[in-house]
């Protein structure tokens, strides 16, 4: 396995940001992740190593001063299985969509919901990827990691993972000591209507509109998939097409004061149900409020807004890392002083 000097990462980032990385490889055996981690010189010229996947959800506003692994791990296999499930072991290098893709064509259920979301299997427990009324932690058995000390693989159970909203271990210190080698999904065999999730409302409408003459109690996983696929494609810039990282902020959780407060002037103010004391607002309807969608950093920037969905920052073409992130901060402001909510980054910043 070939260090590679002095490389650009745009080819590695969905933003299509030119950073470069002093050192990169990529890893295709575990063994080869092994070797990586115990070689001495490599500690000594290389001391950071950054692990990369599809780089569809990071932001590099610099240049990585150390080594940048890219995550090349592959294979699919059943591990287990009962009548009615299946565990299904996928490696970290996989792409997250073609596992989602494999599993409907089997017609095993449980993914159908997170068609399409960009990046890879590895990356998918550490954000607890979710989407239309789904996330990663309702099909997820384990995952596995190596840890970087010592080369040994962990495995980590499910409530190890300490899942919530994007946010797992591995987002948090302990966890950062740990490179993901691949993870155990739990799917459904022959799923049933009543396996299905269609409770967000977006998709429910998808799915009548793409297949009106199916009865409701005939729908499968695939249609499901159709319809998330089409949902996102409507509404989410393609990165092969306008570099961007899925949505630029999380949701925020608010007191249920602070939502009241906001109803008071914009009656039309939409929310997610959380418990009894708060809701989530959805960040793009705020950052759309503040006259955001569509606009650019300035008049010469290729750093935007997404124009069909405000939650979505876009490189046009040559805007840099810091120019994204100007106008990720310019954002913030506007929502702080607009809502008085302070909105999370859902990206990682580098
Ligand atoms: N909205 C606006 N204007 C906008 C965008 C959204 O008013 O420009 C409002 C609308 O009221 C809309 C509501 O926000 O009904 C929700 O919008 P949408 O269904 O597009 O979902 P989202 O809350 O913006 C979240 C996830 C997405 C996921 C979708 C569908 C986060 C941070 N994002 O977005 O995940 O695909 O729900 O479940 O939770 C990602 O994480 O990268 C991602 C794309």
């Amino acid at each position: 396995m070939e260090i590679q000097r002095n490389i650009s990462l745009q080819p590695y980032n969905t933003f299509a940001i030119d950073a470069k990385a002093d050192g990169f490889c990529t890893v295709s055996a575990v063994e080869e992740l092994q070797n990586i981690l115990a070689q001495e010189q490599r500690r000594r010229e290389f001391p950071f190593m950054f692990i990369l996947g599809e780089g569809s959800n990071i932001l590099f506003t610099k240049d990585v001063g150390g080594l940048v692994v890219k995550m090349a791990l592959r294979g699919t296999m059943i591990i287990r299985e009962t009548a009615t499930t299946l565990d299904v072991e996928i490696a970290a290098g996989e792409n997250w969509d073609s596992a989602v893709q494999n599993a409907v064509a089997e017609n095993w259920g449980g993914l159908e919901n997170l068609s399409l979301i960009p990046g890879s299997v590895g990356a998918a427990p550490v954000q607890n990827i979710g989407a239309y009324g789904i996330e990663l932690q309702n099909v997820l058995v384990c995952v596995q990691a190596m840890e970087r000390s010592t080369g040994e693989i962990r495995i980590f159970s499910k409530e190890e993972c300490s899942f919530g909203y994007r946010d797992s271990i591995f987002k948090r210190e302990e966890g950062k000591e740990y490179i993901i080698t691949s993870v155990v999904l739990r799917l459904r065999k022959n799923p049933t209507v009543h396996d299905l999730n269609t409770s967000y409302g977006a998709l429910r409408q998808e799915i009548v509109r793409l297949f009106p003459s199916v009865k409701a109690e005939e729908y499968t996983i695939a249609h499901v998939r159709a319809a998330v696929c089409a949902t996102r494609q409507a509404k989410l810039p393609n990165p092969a097409i306008i570099g961007n990282a899925g949505s630029f902020f999380k949701n925020p959780t608010v007191p249920l004061e602070t939502y009241t407060r906001i109803k008071g002037t914009y009656p039309q103010a939409p929310s997610f149900p959380v418990n009894a004391e708060a809701v989530k607002i959805p960040a793009g309807w705020m950052i759309e409020e503040c006259g955001w969608r569509g606009k650019h950093l300035n008049a010469t920037s290729d750093a935007a807004v997404h124009d069909k969905q405000a939650l979505v920052l876009v490189n046009h073409g040559k805007a840099s890392g810091a120019e994204i992130l100007e106008l990720s901060q310019q954002i913030r402001a506007s929502v702080e002083e607009r809502f008085g909510v302070t909105l999370e980054t859902e990206v990682n910043i580098r």
